[in-house]
């Protein structure tokens, strides 16, 4: 649906506790990733409620095959670029993999940096119940998180798939009983990523924070995809769950082979485009 004086976002900034306000009237949250201004500018003057500088980097900017080898000065870099393209968005940093688990003192430290020196206003953090003491500490610091749970990427190797998660009931129940332990941590919201949609429906109606799903059907409280993903750009992967709006890569290639063939015929360029 695109954007009609009925669902045009509200032009306020957009905070945590708005993005809760949101959750209790039933008005979904729509999250996209961004790594540069340029994007962010862009989604930013979309309407989109949440921008996450994704650890996802790794995959979609650097070309790694996974998030875990992204490191907190890239991340500061990408934050620092988003940051200065947002207005409206709430922009949160994702705390990359190492940055957050050796202890609370080492994570609030670089959650510090991440608030201070890159501009986001929140960060996200993968895990349960092994990272609420630190979620704690980070909170009553003043800097709002996000938490992330079900198939979290930067535990790949333990998983050894990206296949969807919590399809056993014992995974099921980890992940209830995290989200609520989060919640008392607390997290303003929480990523679910590829769970079954009936648990991710179940936990959104239990917590009163707001839960924003990818890969987690349509039940969660909010949204949110890979920029990278949804537009076809990053094309390695094609989990169901991702809706292509577009197809970059297909409609860059075609640009790119365009362009040698026209310097190659020398038909570029023209006289209208010379001096
Ligand atoms: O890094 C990322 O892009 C994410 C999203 C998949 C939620 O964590």
């Amino acid at each position: 649906m695109s954007s009609t004086p009925e669902n045009r976002p509200d032009p306020r900034k957009v905070t945590t506790s708005r993005l809760v306000e949101m959750k209790s009237r039933g008005e979904q949250i729509a999250a996209l990733t961004a790594y540069d201004q340029i994007m962010a500018s862009l989604l930013d003057a979309a309407g989109i409620d949440l921008i996450l500088v994704g650890d996802s980097a790794a995959m979609v900017v650097q070309g790694l095959d996974t998030t875990v080898g992204v490191t907190m000065d890239h991340m500061l870099y990408h934050a620092s670029l988003v940051s200065r393209g947002v207005n409206r968005a709430l922009v949160v940093g994702d705390m990359p993999f190492m940055s957050f688990q050796v202890n609370p003192d080492e994570a609030l430290r670089n959650a510090g940096r991440m608030v201070k020196e890159s501009g986001v206003e929140a960060v996200k953090l993968e895990g349960g119940k092994v990272i609420c003491r630190t979620v704690k500490r980070i909170v009553e610091t003043g800097i709002p998180v996000m938490g992330h749970l079900g198939l979290t990427p930067q535990s790949i190797h333990k998983f050894g798939t990206y296949q969807v998660r919590a399809t056993e009931e014992e995974e099921a129940n980890e992940i209830r009983r995290d989200a609520q332990l989060l919640q008392e941590a607390g997290v303003f919201a929480i990523v679910l990523e590829k769970i079954p949609a009936e648990l991710a429906t179940e936990i959104s109606g239990d917590l009163e924070v707001p839960v924003i799903g990818i890969g987690a059907g349509g039940g969660c409280d909010g949204q949110i995809l890979v920029s990278h993903d949804m537009l076809g750009y990053y094309t390695e992967f094609h989990p169901r769950f991702v809706r292509r709006y577009a197809e970059l890569a297909d409609t860059m290639r075609g640009a790119f082979e365009h362009f040698v063939g026209d310097v190659k015929a020398r038909e570029f360029p023209s006289v209208d485009e010379s001096y």
